[in-house]
């Protein structure tokens, strides 16, 4: 193991590496990654096997404590996360105070963070039981703000968990309630499997840019609440999260151009054109994300049960084969990501798209529990990065007259 101490900045050396390329920011015993190989791995559980058996409520436990539950320690997990689950009145007056038009991401990072106003215990967690509180009141009113950031979207009225769903059937009819009756997806298996799926696949990444958000603000012991909302205002970007969004709009904006690929491939390999394909590339895979191939499987499952007929999984797919013929995505070994089919699933089950991102964040949600409390425990030191200083050297003030 390296003595981390001989590579303190004490000395006056410091280590440059922009985006951290090369850096390790901690010790971590949840997420195992091999970007070679596309493995992918909870707490030693592969994402394949976890994604076929496990529902998400279980790979959220198995994330953050450690182990998979057994059947008393879930039912218990459940419980308390359904005694938490009533958000307080006066936070439907925050949502009000915002247009129609915002945002639900910048919306669900505010709600979050409002949270801490109305839980003020909840910052200082001296204790594990203290962590315990805190972990189970957040992944119990998270999506419950989720589904409100959409309703106050729609104008519609706002409702909290059904104490008799599980975690994702609530969520859906939080989103859904009082919509049109073809989408009760109280009694719709698919959209509730395809969903779990989903969230189990998002819900860790190791040191991504959100996490390592959540990671960063929770070592100034912020408190968790904060923290994750810093880890939803980093996911939301479009480089990170917000790509889930934006690859729906590039293949909407590819079918109204008439569908052809080529066009969109050329554009992206042009450096003076700021335009990426969406959806491809990562920067740690660099053979293929091992969730992509789940998802697309899935994307086709889930179109076919729902008897949905959507063109743009058929642009979605000649995009993904002309990428992977051309030289160009081939050197810089640029693959569909997890979010390149995932909204068209989001799609399929009649989530708009501008809440794609909302239902990575509660996905991801366990994931930055997991961190966050692995961090605390470890008793990790203050994030503090250094620099490289190439400003001006030393200057006298000049006074206004003179500038
Ligand atoms: N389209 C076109 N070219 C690309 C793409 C893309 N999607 N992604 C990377 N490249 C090119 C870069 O221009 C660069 O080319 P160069 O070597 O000729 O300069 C090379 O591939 C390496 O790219 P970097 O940007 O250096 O790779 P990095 O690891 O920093 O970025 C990232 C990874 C941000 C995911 C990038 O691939 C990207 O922007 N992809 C599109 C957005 C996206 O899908 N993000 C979701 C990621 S998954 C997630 O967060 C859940």
């Amino acid at each position: 193991a390296i003595d981390i101490t001989k590579l303190r900045g004490e000395s006056g050396a410091i280590t440059l590496d922009p985006g951290y390329k090369n850096t390790g920011a901690c010790e971590s015993a949840i997420t195992f990654l091999d970007g070679e190989e596309g493995i992918l791995r909870y707490r030693g559980y592969s994402i394949e096997e976890l994604a076929e058996k496990a529902d998400f409520l279980e790979v959220a436990y198995l994330l953050i404590f450690g182990e998979l539950p057994n059947a008393s320690q879930l039912q218990k997990f459940n419980t308390d996360i359904l005694d938490q689950s009533i958000v307080n009145e006066d936070m439907k007056t925050v949502l009000k105070g915002f247009p129609e038009t915002a945002h639900p991401m910048g919306v669900l990072s505010s709600l979050t963070s409002a949270l801490t106003a109305f839980n003020p215990k909840s910052v200082n967690v001296d204790s594990e039981e203290d962590m315990y509180r805190a972990i189970v009141k957040i992944l119990a009113k998270f999506p419950v703000l989720a589904a409100w950031t959409l309703r106050k979207k729609n104008g519609q009225t706002l409702y909290n968990k059904d104490t008799n769903l599980g975690y994702v059937e609530s969520l859906l009819k939080m989103m859904f309630q009082d919509d049109n009756p073809k989408r009760n997806y109280k009694q719709n298996k698919v959209v509730v499997n395809a969903l779990d799926k989903l969230l189990i696949l998002h819900a860790d990444h190791e040191q991504n840019c959100s996490t390592s958000t959540v990671r960063i603000v929770g070592s100034s012991h912020a408190g968790l609440f904060a923290s994750i909302s810093a880890g939803v205002s980093a996911l939301w970007g479009p480089l990170h999260g917000g790509a889930n969004q934006a690859v729906i709009e590039m293949l909407e904006e590819i079918k109204a151009d008439g569908g052809d690929t080529s066009k969109f491939i050329e554009k992206a390999k042009d450096k003076d054109d700021p335009f990426r394909l969406m959806g491809f590339g990562h920067r740690v895979y660099k053979n293929f994300d091992p969730r992509a191939k789940i998802i697309k499987k899935a994307a086709d499952e889930v179109l076919g049960q729902l008897g949905v007929d959507d063109p743009i999984l058929e642009i979605a797919k000649g995009l993904e084969k002309a990428a992977l013929e051309d030289q160009y995505f081939i050197d810089r070994k640029l693959y569909p990501n997890v979010d390149f089919y995932s909204g068209i699933i989001y799609r399929a089950m009649g989530i708009p798209t501008e809440m794609f991102t909302v239902m990575f964040a509660v996905g991801r949600l366990p994931g930055w529990i997991a961190q966050w409390r692995e961090m605390r425990l470890n008793k990790e030191p203050i994030g503090r990065p250094r620099q490289v200083y190439i400003g001006e050297t030393k200057r006298s003030f000049k006074s206004i007259e003179n500038r």
